[in-house]
């Protein structure tokens, strides 16, 4: 199987051994504490899952900014997005050698990690804000991404962490959050050996599935990964049930049994594009996934990143050999009128933007809460039922 990103095997945070989880859930409870932010906690799980492999806990100050700066931390390892826990109020853990990473997204917040303390940094606003436009390419405080990553102080606390539960992950999405373990061991189960990821924090319209679909046969998979997103999105997004059960039933009526594996990750929408596509990358190549998809306008958002920025990153930002992951580039995709299927552009080259059934997301939305059907060309009848009752039930 393909290794994970940057060491021979998989080093995940979590603690497995019985006895040592007690005890460390033990000394938790009297540590100093820190309610940390959602992306903090969303850090803790990720790097408790092994996605993060080979990081150790929360990046330095200096690996942030370098990271940023050059996709590089300061020992010169590649890596495309600081992976931090900024915070704005340290009071309780000053001088802190060992701290209690508690849950903000559970109530009573319980402990999530503990976290050695290496040291607590104060990053000036020019630092955060060159550390912005780098993750970002914009500074905009209207970027759903940037709006986070700026409202949650300046304090960098950074250190090795031991990670002692994947939040509510695990609770509220148990057929569908698995950890980079997990999955491994399932590819390993299922004797698969080349395995094409898709990620996605959308429910699966025609064209999602048919991009599968054209990744596998290209690729020549055994598998595809269906990895979506249950973090956090941004308003408007849809919730991660809803998209579950969506791409669940897609994959259930339009896919061949046995060849899809349909899962999850907690981990907040960063709506970076181009950086966070290739994170992506490194954590679908933790997963041991051989292939990467990356389509139009990838983890993007609004008008910030140009439609195919998120794959010329990986020819012209990457270093050369850095990944092992082989990225899969989709040209935008819709259904074809004149062939009666779903064609990349690309693949068409006499059509004119008429002969595509194309619908933007808001159209979507307006004819669902309308009770419209979608076309058939756009969505599967039974995918679009599902969103439909959704967006029914948020018009009462
Ligand atoms: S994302 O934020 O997770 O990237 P989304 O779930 O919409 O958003 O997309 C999942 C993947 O499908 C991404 O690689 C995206 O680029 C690709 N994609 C979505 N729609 C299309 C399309 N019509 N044509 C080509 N690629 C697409």
């Amino acid at each position: 199987m393909i290794k994970p990103y940057g060491s021979n095997e998989l080093n995940p945070l979590f603690v497995y051994d019985s006895n040592s989880h007690d005890a460390l859930a033990r000394e938790a409870e009297k540590l100093p504490a820190l309610v940390v932010s959602s992306a903090a906690a969303g850090n803790a799980v990720m790097l408790g899952s092994g996605y993060f492999n080979p990081l150790t806990g929360y990046m330095s100050l200096q690996d942030a900014l370098q990271v940023s700066e050059k996709m590089h931390t300061a020992r010169g390892l590649f890596w495309p997005v600081p992976i931090v826990n900024v915070t704005s109020d340290v009071s309780a853990i000053k001088k802190a050698k060992r701290i209690a990473l508690r849950d903000p997204n559970l109530p009573g917040n319980p402990v999530l990690a503990v976290q050695d303390v290496e040291s607590i940094e104060q990053a000036t606003d020019a630092q955060m804000s060159a550390m912005a436009e780098k993750i970002f390419r914009t500074t905009d405080p209207a970027h759903p991404g940037v709006k986070t990553f700026l409202s949650v102080g300046r304090y960098f606390v950074s250190g090795p962490i031991k990670v002692l539960n994947f939040s509510y992950f695990q609770q509220d999405f148990p057929d569908t959050f698995r950890t980079a373990v997990e999955i491994r061991n399932e590819i390993k189960e299922r004797g698969w050996n080349t395995v094409v990821a898709f990620q996605t924090r959308n429910p699966m319209h025609r064209a999602h599935e048919e991009l599968c679909k054209m990744a596998q046969k290209a690729a020549k998979a055994d598998g595809v990964l269906i990895h979506m997103l249950l973090g956090r999105l941004k308003e408007g997004d849809i919730p991660a049930p809803v998209r579950d059960a969506a791409i669940r039933k897609m994959v259930e009526v339009y896919f061949p049994p046995n060849t899809v594996m349909v899962t999850g990750y907690g981990f907040d929408m960063l709506y970076a594009g181009p950086r966070e596509a290739v994170l992506h990358a490194i954590f679908r190549q933790n997963t041991g996934c051989t292939h990467f998809i990356v389509g139009r306008d990838h983890a993007g958002v609004g008008d910030y990143y140009g439609a195919f920025d998120a794959q010329k990153i990986f020819d012209e930002e990457v270093p050369k050999g850095a990944l092992q992951i082989e990225i899969f580039k989709a040209d935008n995709t819709a259904f074809s009128r004149k062939l009666g299927r779903v064609v990349m552009m690309r693949d068409a080259p006499d059509h004119k933007p008429e002969d595509f059934v194309t619908l933007s997301g808001t159209k979507v939305r307006t004819m669902l809460a309308a009770g419209q059907p979608l076309p058939e060309e756009f969505a599967r009848p039974e995918v679009a039922a599902i969103l439909m009752k959704y967006y029914q039930s948020l018009e009462k």
